[in-house]
């Protein structure tokens, strides 16, 4: 299988750069295809730590990467990421980076409008106040300004006055200033010479990838249960998260997609509002955040933690098509004396195994909580099953046995080679499964 398109299962966050990284070392390509500067992709290699949120995340290592169309790109935080990479020691020119002249600009008037909406919005979203939403909505509304157009300064001069006349009348109906022009469009024109070299056919790209067996990665941001279809909404991002996302966010057949890797924690977090069943306060919750550094990458927002809920993992699976599972975090959970998995909910005194789709329902799930034990020691670093506590074993397996998909890898550190690989997924054959 050549490809691989790599998948968050939960609500985010749950370590798919790393894991995109490690594949990256099979692999020829990088692709992105969905969001934006939303995304916050950690990657420890040698003991330094590199955050990206734009660029695909094999460009640590030289691998190339490409930008999709599904992606929506602010070129401000783009050039911004490439010079924070050079300050490191990574170039990124264009050899190493394509991306899509179709991909959608996020604007500073995105990041405007983006704050606006959330201090109307009776229940806020907790979004990355990115911009990342609003450029999204002026996608799909056939106002949006798409990279190509930096190429032609008075078309995008006047596809501006376009977008702005249309925001700039919902700015004055709110009795707030209109958002300013000029500035915008000058600074779109300085960063222009920087960013058209990069731009280029990434479906052509793709299609040359193919044809000659090169292996490509798929890099998906966000997770399944912040897809703008099958995400717990009001509280998603604004993109198709799902391997499903591929196709029309990079340009290919749905049938080059293969093997589709779900990245899941061995418990859970969120960032942001909305229902989390299997949340847990108090000291349990505030050791999950400390124990696993749960922050956000990008906005430094402190994750709301939980245990590992098995019934939303499985729907996810289901509904992304999700093959082989990689559970990241092991290592977070040493020193628990009990942990949990949340295998059902209680939905008004009735017990069911599947995630409802009305939000409603959703925030009045109870979980219902089934308890391991956990183990002494750590696991910090093991690479071997083998070497696993049995305690650690067990509630691997009966991960595995709740969401019914093959783990194939599970992480115990932070650094690449952390990790206990059962399967990888770019091969037929071979590996044992758990
Ligand atoms: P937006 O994508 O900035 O519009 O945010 C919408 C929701 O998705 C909010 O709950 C964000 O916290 C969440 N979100 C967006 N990107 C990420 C991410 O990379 N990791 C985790 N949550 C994210």
């Amino acid at each position: 299988m050549s490809n691989v398109v790599v998948v968050g299962a939960q609500w985010g966050d749950e370590g798919k750069g790393r894991i995109v990284d490690w594949l990256a070392e099979q692999a020829d390509l990088v692709v992105r295809y969905n969001g934006g500067h939303n995304a916050g992709h950690t990657l420890v290699v040698n003991g330094q730590t590199y955050k990206l949120a734009l660029l695909p995340s094999g460009i640590v290592r030289g691998k190339p990467g490409l930008i999709g169309n599904g992606v929506a790109l602010d070129p401000e935080a783009l050039l911004a990421e490439i010079d924070r990479m050079a300050a490191l020691g990574i170039r990124v020119t264009p050899d190493v980076l394509q991306i899509a002249e179709t991909a959608t600009l996020v604007l500073p008037v995105h990041r405007a409008i983006d704050a606006a909406q959330e201090r109307l919005r009776a229940q806020p979203i907790g979004t990355t106040l990115r911009g990342i939403g609003p450029a999204y909505e002026d996608k799909v509304g056939r106002r949006g300004l798409r990279v190509c157009d930096l190429a032609e300064p008075q078309l995008l001069a006047q596809k501006l006055d376009g977008l702005l006349a249309h925001h700039n009348a919902w700015f004055r109906g709110l009795g707030l200033e209109p958002f300013p022009r000029d500035a915008m469009l000058n600074d779109l024109l300085a960063m222009a010479p920087r960013i058209l070299p990069f731009v280029g056919r990434v479906w052509e790209r793709l299609d040359r990838a193919h044809a000659s067996g090169q292996r490509t990665v798929f890099e998906g941001s966000q997770a399944v249960m912040l897809d703008v279809d099958w995400g717990s909404y009001p509280y998603v991002t604004s993109s198709t998260t799902l391997a499903a996302g591929v196709a029309s966010g990079a340009g290919i057949a749905p049938s080059r997609i293969g093997q589709v890797l779900g990245v899941s924690k061995v418990y859970a977090t969120r960032v942001g509002e909305g229902p989390f069943t299997s949340e847990v306060g108090g000291a349990t919750g505030d050791l999950l955040r400390q124990r696993g550094a749960e922050y956000g990458v990008n906005t430094g927002r402190p994750r709301r933690c939980g245990w590992l809920d098995t019934v939303q993992l499985r729907q996810s699976c289901k509904v992304a098509g999700i093959d082989l599972l990689a559970l990241t975090k092991l290592d977070v959970l040493d020193g628990f004396e009990s942990v949990y998995l949340c295998t059902g909910y209680e939905l008004d005194g009735q017990r069911i195994d599947y995630m409802p789709s009305a939000s409603a329902e959703q925030q009045r799930l109870r979980p219902v909580l089934k308890r391991f034990d956990g183990w002494e020691g750590t696991t910090r670093g093991i690479r071997s099953y083998g070497e696993l506590p049995s305690q650690a074993a067990t509630l691997i397996e009966a991960i595995q046995q709740e969401v019914g998909v093959e783990v194939s890898m599970i992480t115990t550190g932070p650094e690449r080679d952390d990790a206990i690989v059962l399967r990888s997924p770019f091969a037929h054959t071979g590996g044992a499964a758990v």
